[in-house]
């Protein structure tokens, strides 16, 4: 069955390039990001891989782990993260599960063979703290993912889960959030101490709360 938002995500054991894991357990309570890239030694998959190396501190500052995945074998991943190394200038230092039996790419949905012939297509998975799944996304292995926007997304996340407040479209962490509908305008102004404008009776905007 498909993964809906709101789920707790499914459990395995597999190898990785750092040796075997357990994926509740390495979640332990941190918020995850799981990516799958459809190869190893692919062009595109080599620049996401050290794109995601080198924002690896942004990751970190959020408290996410990152974690990648591919129907390649733990040899070749190692092989291919010296090339990702050399050739993106940065160093891999997060695990790539080894899913040669594609235990992980049917548990997660991540082979759509209409597009892509029993490889991983590009997917994202962002898991929160109780290994509940809090966004998905897919993409056509001729598109480099943007890692920035994944990041954007965990902010966003992160603020809307302990405020009151959503995120409005292209909203960067600092720009103004949304009242969401639930609070009446009253009771956000009481809340919202730096203020609440009222665009529409159901389009309120505050300030960010937490900066
Ligand atoms: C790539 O990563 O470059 C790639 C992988 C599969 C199909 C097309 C491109």
């Amino acid at each position: 069955m498909t993964l809906q938002l709101g789920d707790i995500v499914p459990d395995f054991k597999q190898a990785s390039s750092q040796g075997e894991i357990s994926f509740h357990e390495w979640i332990g309570d941190s918020w995850v990001v799981l990516f799958s890239h459809p190869a190893d030694y692919t062009p595109v998959c080599t620049t996401e891989l050290g794109a995601v190396a080198s924002l690896k501190p942004e990751f970190d500052k959020r408290k996410v782990k990152v974690i990648a995945v591919s129907v390649d074998n733990a040899e070749s991943h190692k092989g291919w993260i010296s090339d990702i190394n050399e050739t993106q200038n940065t160093t891999v230092n997060y695990p790539i599960i080894a899913d040669e039996d594609r235990q992980v790419a049917n548990l997660y949905g991540m082979i759509h063979p209409k597009s892509l012939n029993n490889l991983t297509v590009r997917t994202v998975f962002i898991i929160d703290p109780n290994k509940k799944l809090r966004l998905t996304l897919t993409y056509p292995a001729s598109t480099g993912r943007n890692f920035a926007e994944i990041l954007r997304v965990i902010d966003s996340l992160q603020l809307t889960d302990v405020h009151g407040v959503a995120t409005p479209a292209n909203w960067q962490d600092g720009d103004d959030c949304v009242v969401v509908p639930s609070i009446s305008t009253e009771d956000a102004r009481n809340k919202f101490p730096k203020g609440v404008t009222e665009v529409k009776p159901y389009l309120r905007m505050t300030p960010q709360p937490n900066k």
